[in-house]
């Protein structure tokens, strides 16, 4: 994984100095509250429900066994003993009191982490494939451009200030393991006919109130210029970017009111920086410079470019077999296998870790993956560099810490954002809803036979769970002061499995809470009753549409005589 310089060090470990002294200018009244606020957003510290919520980044989600530990103890002595894994790879903190947030900076700065960025209208926490670097389907690997992408976007003032938050995701593999569509900027990077490197370029995705799927803006953009163009894209958006209103103000809102004019400017604004360059500002990356930063992303030590001799389990049955085929993926060196531990299990929320949990998955982490874990889309964690030899030892090791429910990509492997129980801004919640949904479907083998699936849950418009992009999707409404969900099907995170990316449709009114995991079971039936030979859920509702869906949804309405 990547190496830290010196530089990056020192700079963790001045911000939070510095925002101590923020941090105790307010507590003695001498920096007021108002002006507080950016400075501990800059870092951030948000102010929620019940207390401050601090978001860390894992830029491109990885993670060493060394800052988990770290997260741990965050957990252990600041916060109620748990942590909650993003769909952005970040983790957040709920409980932590304010008068704590410095010692906690320092704690992360210990292990190079921070907050820097995760909050505000700055860009963003640079999100990539789970499996880059590793992956078997890989193209190039993403990592040394995000990370050249996380210098260059951290503290440059143009980015400080935009009109709403800015999320870029980058992936370099076949699959499409990023949700890059979904994002203000989707960058996918490609060889072209002559073997060169470059980005396919997205714009203006994203989710929220309004769901929009990203334009392609450059078919093969040069790597090189790569920071000109993000520059090119945000002037465009600084300028025109509606700072008006917050519901317009995303990238999106720009994209599809301008169309051609918007690519236009981008392409003017992108010659003029590199034609004229007035300020300097035309980064080009140099190759040396590439180079330098792929030369920290060291292999873990005793791993080499030739791999480990094949040992793949011959024979495996049962519960193992299972595992086998949903949790353990296939690696870029022969005799290695990327292995997912899930964070899906009855009795604690998707993507939760108590303390406990972060310190067995740190050491699970250890023993089989040289320390290095993974932060997904999904919310579980992904052991990179496990040798097939070693599969049986780290599943009884997995089994032993709740980490080997074999789930990934099935309907318990739901995304949920933490909705009315943690989140200020939640019409409902997203928790009881996929508890119920975990025990509800607790048989493995009517879990295996309902097959891939995406169940996505958020508790209001803003979608932090992803909603529109799930097969199935759950939004949480208020009516008069109640919970109310609504359910869309047939969305998509662009995956080869789900197609092109595309918001789900909502098959009709409301549901009550009470009804709401029914109304899930009744369209599953409805799949099972309806689905040809192997074809998945995905499949059929393309196939039939989303009207055969709805009869059976609606029947087990008990309460809606009064819901719009
Ligand atoms: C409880 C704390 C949280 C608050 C207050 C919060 C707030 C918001 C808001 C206001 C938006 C809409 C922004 C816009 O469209 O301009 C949003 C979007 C989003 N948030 Fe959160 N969020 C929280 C937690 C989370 C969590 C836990 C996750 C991951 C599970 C998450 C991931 C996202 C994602 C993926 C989006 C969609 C971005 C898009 O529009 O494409 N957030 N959040
Ligand atoms: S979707 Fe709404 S309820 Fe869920 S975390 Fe985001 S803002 Fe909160």
């Amino acid at each position: 994984m990547y190496q830290y310089t010196d530089f990056d060090r020192r700079f963790v470990h001045q911000r939070a100095a510095q925002y101590r002294d923020q941090l105790d200018r307010n507590l003695a009244g001498k920096l007021g509250d108002d002006e507080f606020r950016p400075l501990r957003l800059q870092n951030g510290w948000y102010v929620q429900r019940h207390a401050p919520m601090l978001r860390v980044a894992v830029p491109y989600g990885e993670i060493h066994a060394r800052q988990l530990r770290q997260l741990a103890r965050i957990a252990r002595e600041h916060d109620r003993g748990y942590g909650h894994f993003t769909t952005r790879q970040n983790l957040q903190f709920n409980w932590i009191p304010l008068v704590q947030s410095a010692d906690v900076m320092d704690l992360l700065a210990q292990v190079d982490m921070h907050g820097i960025q995760t909050s505000g209208n700055c860009i963003r926490n640079i999100t990539s494939d789970a499996l880059a670097g590793i992956a078997a389907d890989e193209v190039i690997d993403p990592r040394p451009y995000c990370e050249v992408l996380r210098q260059w976007s951290t503290l440059h003032p143009e980015f400080a200030f935009l009109p709403r938050k800015f999320k870029i995701a980058v992936t370099g593999a076949a699959e499409d393991r990023a949700a890059i569509a979904w994002h203000d900027i989707g960058l996918h990077l490609r060889r072209n006919a002559q073997g060169e490197i470059g980005f396919e370029v997205l714009v203006g995705g994203g989710m929220g109130r309004t769901p929009v799927i990203a334009s392609r803006i450059r078919e093969f953009l040069p790597w090189q210029q790569i920071l000109v163009f993000i520059e090119a894209i945000v002037r465009v958006y600084n300028r025109y970017g509606r700072r008006d209103n917050l519901y317009k103000a995303r990238i999106k809102i720009l994209v599809k009111a301008e169309g051609q004019k918007f690519i236009d400017a981008v392409e003017e604004e992108f010659r003029h920086i590199l034609n004229d360059d007035a300020d300097g500002s035309a980064h080009l990356i140099p190759q040396a410079e590439l180079d330098r930063v792929k030369a920290s992303f060291v292999l873990p030590e005793g791993v080499t470019a030739a791999g480990a001799p094949s040992a793949a389990p011959a024979n495996a049955g049962g519960a193992f077999a299972r595992w086998l085929q949903r949790n353990v993926h296939a690696h870029r060196l022969p005799g290695y296998r990327a292995v997912t531990l899930s964070l899906k299990r009855a009795g604690q929320a998707p993507g939760d870790v108590t303390a406990e949990q972060m310190e067995a998955a740190a050491a699970i982490a250890e023993r089989f993956s040289h320390g290095e874990l993974r932060v997904t889309h999904d919310q579980n964690l992904v052991l990179p560099w496990v040798r097939e030899s070693e599969l049986p030892a780290l599943w009884e090791a997995a089994t032993a810490a709740t980490f080997a429910t074999p789930n990934i990509g099935l309907v318990t492997d739901m995304i949920a954002c933490p909705g009315g129980d943690f989140c200020g801004l939640a019409n409902a919640r997203s928790l009881p809803l996929a508890a119920e949904l975990t025990e509800r479907y607790a048989d493995l083998d009517e879990v295996y036979d309902i097959g891939d699936i995406d169940l996505h849950i958020s508790g209001c418009i803003n979608s932090c769970g992803h909603h529109h992009s799930g097969h199935i999707g759950v939004l949480g409404v208020d009516k008069d002061g109640s919970e109310w969900y609504q359910l869309t099907l047939g969305g998509s995170d662009g995956s080869t499995l789900s197609g092109a990316a595309v918001p789900g449709k909502v098959i009709g009114p409301s549901f009550a809470a009470d009804e709401v995991a029914d109304a899930i079971e009744a369209v599953l039936d409805t799949y099972r009753a309806q689905r040809a030979a192997n074809e998945r859920f995905i499949d059929t509702v393309r196939r039939i549409g989303i009207e055969p869906f709805k009869g059976p949804a609606n029947a087990v309405r008990r309460s809606t005589a009064h819901a719009a």
